[in-house]
C-alpha cells in the first residue's frame, strides 16, 4: 500500500489535507494523526471493518479495545447510555485534553471497536489537527497509539512512518507531541471513579475536580498483582525498546556509581550500552549513549522525552540500557508506570 504523507502545523491547517484525510476515513481507510499525547492510528469508530484494519495494521490482539475520539459533547451523548455526573464534571474541566473516560456504550458502537466489551473509552483531544480531522471524518475516530503493538508510542512522525509506512493510507505529520505519554484513563462504569491508566491528568487533579477520592486500579500499582488490569491493554508488555532496560533506584551518588559499574561489565561482555539520565547527572556517566530526559524533578520534561529516547536507543543499536528512577507522585506516577513496563519491571534497588 502506498502511504500518503502530509506535513501540517496546528496554527496553519491546510483544509485540503484535512478533507483528504476525512474522505479516506469515511471510506474505511486508516490515517495516522498527531494528538497532544502521542500519535494516533485512526479509523472510523462506527465502522467495524475499519477497526479490524486498525488491529491488523498494529499487529494488536483484538481483545484490546480502542479509544473513540470526538470533538463535542453531543457526539458523546449519541454513543453512550448515560453520562455520570462525575464524568460531566471532568469533561468540563479537562476536555478537550489528555483524559479518556469509560462509559457504557449503546448499539451504535460496534463491538469490533470495543474489543467485545459493553463499555467504550472516549476522549476529546485538544490538538487542532486532530479535531479538524475527526470532524471531517464524521465525528468518531477510533485510535490507538500509532506504533506497532509492543513498541513505544510515537511522539514524532518519524517513528509513525517507521512503524506504519506501507500499512495505512495516510500519515499526517504535525510535529512533536506536547505531553509525550498517553492519556489518563478514568472508569466510571463501576460507580466510583477509578484510574485505569495514569497520565498527564493526575490523581490529585481528578480528586480536586471531583471533590472526592479517586482510586487506582490495583493491577497498576502492584506489579506482582495477579489481578487482571481493568484496561485490557495494560496487561501487555508495552513501550519496550529492543534493548534490555533496567531501572536503578537509590541515592543519586549510589546510582551513578552502580550504573557505571553495570555499564563497564556490559561493555566488556561486548554489548552496546545506554543510560537514561537527567540534565544534572548526564555528564557523570560513561556509556556508548547517555541521554538526558530533562531536568531532575521536572516530570513533565521526562514525560515529553521518554518514548522518543527509547526509540533513539533502538536506532543506535543499544543493547543494554540503565535508567535512573523518578519520583512517582503526581505526573511521576505516569512516567514510572511507562518506564517500569518498558523495563518489564526489572528494577535494581541499591
Ligand atoms: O493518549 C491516548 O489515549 C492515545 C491517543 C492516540 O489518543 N491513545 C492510546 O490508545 O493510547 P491505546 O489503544 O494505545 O490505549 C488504549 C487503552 C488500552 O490500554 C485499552 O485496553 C484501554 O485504553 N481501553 C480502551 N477501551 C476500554 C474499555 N472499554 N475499558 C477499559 N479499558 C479500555
Ligand atoms: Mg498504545
Amino acid at each position: 500500500m502506498n502511504t500518503e504523507i502530509a506535513v501540517l502545523t496546528e496554527d496553519n491547517i491546510d483544509k485540503k489535507v484535512i478533507k483528504r484525510a476525512g474522505d479516506i476515513l469515511r471510506a474505511g481507510g486508516l490515517v495516522a494523526f498527531p494528538t497532544e499525547t502521542v500519535y494516533g492510528l485512526g479509523g472510523d469508530a462506527l465502522n467495524p471493518e475499519s477497526s479490524k484494519k486498525i488491529y491488523a495494521a498494529k499487529g494488536r490482539p483484538s481483545d484490546n479495545p480502542l479509544i473513540v475520539h470526538i470533538t463535542n459533547m453531543e457526539a458523546l451523548e449519541k454513543i453512550v447510555t448515560e453520562i455520570p455526573e462525575g464524568a460531566r464534571i471532568l469533561s468540563q474541566r479537562f476536555w478537550p485534553g489528555p483524559l479518556t473516560m469509560i462509559f457504557k456504550k449503546n448499539d451504535i458502537v460496534p463491538r469490533e471497536t470495543t474489543g467485545g466489551l459493553d463499555t467504550v473509552a472516549v476522549r476529546m483531544p485538544s490538538n487542532k489537527i486532530a479535531a479538524a480531522m475527526i470532524d471531517a471524518a464524521g465525528g468518531y475516530v477510533a485510535a490507538p497509539s500509532a506504533n506497532l503493538s509492543g513498541r513505544p508510542s510515537p511522539t514524532v512522525a518519524k517513528y509513525v512512518i517507521e512503524d506504519m509506512n506501507g500499512r495505512i493510507d495516510m500519515i499526517i505529520d504535525g510535529g512533536d507531541s506536547d505531553v509525550g505519554l498517553e492519556s489518563t484513563i478514568v472508569d466510571f462504569t463501576a460507580g466510583e471513579p477509578m484510574i485505569l491508566r495514569p497520565g498527564y491528568i493526575t490523581k490529585e487533579m481528578l480528586e480536586e475536580a471531583l471533590s472526592t477520592a479517586v482510586s487506582v486500579d490495583k493491577a497498576i500499582i502492584d506489579s506482582n498483582s495477579k489481578v487482571a488490569p481493568k484496561a485490557p491493554g495494560m496487561k501487555y508488555r508495552h513501550y519496550a525498546p529492543k534493548g534490555e532496560l533496567t531501572i536503578v533506584e537509590g541515592s543519586s551518588e549510589a546510582v551513578t556509581e552502580a550504573v557505571n559499574g553495570y555499564v563497564s561489565e556490559a561493555s566488556l561482555a561486548g554489548f552496546r550500552t545506554g543510560v537514561i539520565a537527567t540534565e544534572e547527572t548526564k555528564s557523570l556517566y560513561r556509556a556508548d549513549s547517555v541521554k538526558s530526559v530533562g531536568h531532575a524533578g521536572r516530570e513533565d520534561e521526562v514525560a515529553h522525552h521518554l518514548f522518543r529516547i527509547l526509540r533513539e536507543f533502538d536506532d543506535e543499536g543499544i543493547e543494554k540500557i540503565f535508567s535512573e528512577s523518578f519520583a512517582d507522585s503526581g505526573l511521576g506516577a505516569a512516567v514510572m508506570n511507562r518506564l517500569l513496563k518498558a523495563a518489564g519491571h526489572k528494577v535494581i534497588k541499591l
